[in-house]
């Protein structure tokens, strides 16, 4: 893919062993179920996290988990916020599992500067690019398919649910508003959405 930068097929390992172990790590009643489906049945550890913006690259989606991870974990030890260690590793690693088998990729007409035609006039440029497209064959939201795949495979505690459900932060226009009203009974849901749009804005690569 053209977006200049990747993540190096040795990270790309790495990030796999790192969150498989982490997951198995947890003895969730079906959590051994839940990794071989990610391994094998979907493409987990080779997604982008973005069509265009952060970490739109092979294995985007495995290394922005991580940070979600590391982001979660940091706010934890700094006493931020109380988490119990598994429930930081499975809402962390597994709040964007919505994205598997969701991008693919599509070659694009698209403008790259101009150029000086035949007739000595500058028009644009078009190329054909490869880029990442969208696929979603189950289209029920975002946290909500997250929530959904896991629990095919093991049971959510209600503040892991939670906190999956409502990443992304507030729902607009909603009133009474969903994500609020959970904080005041679950605050790590406020946790796990400060540590997203950390790692998607400051710590990850943006076009
Ligand atoms: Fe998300
Ligand atoms: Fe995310």
């Amino acid at each position: 893919m053209a977006d200049g930068y990747s993540i190096s097929k040795e990270q790309r390992e790495a990030n796999k062993k790192r969150i498989t172990e982490l997951l198995l790590s947890t003895k969730r009643p079906g959590m051994e179920r839940l990794v071989e489906w990610i391994t094998t049945k979907t493409d987990f550890f080779s997604a982008p996290a973005s069509t265009k913006y952060h970490l739109c690259c092979e294995g985007g989606l495995a290394q922005h988990s991580l940070h979600v991870y590391q982001r979660l974990s940091e706010k934890v030890a700094q006493g931020l916020i109380k988490i119990e260690p598994d429930t930081v590793i499975i809402t962390s690693l597994l709040h964007d599992l919505c994205k598997v088998n969701f991008y693919v990729k599509e070659i694009k007409n698209v403008k790259e500067g101009t150029k000086i035609n035949q007739y000595g006039k500058e028009v644009a440029n078009w190329v054909e690019k490869e880029v990442w497209g969208i696929k979603d064959s189950f289209p029920v939201g975002h946290g909500e398919k997250s929530c959904c795949y896991i629990q095919n495979f093991i049971r959510l505690k209600s503040e892991e649910y939670a906190m999956i459900r409502l990443h992304m932060g507030p729902d607009k226009n909603t009133y009474p508003d969903p994500f609020s009203e959970t904080a005041k009974i679950f605050p790590s849901v406020v946790a796990i959405f400060t540590s997203d749009i950390e790692s998607a804005y400051i710590l990850e690569e943006r076009q």
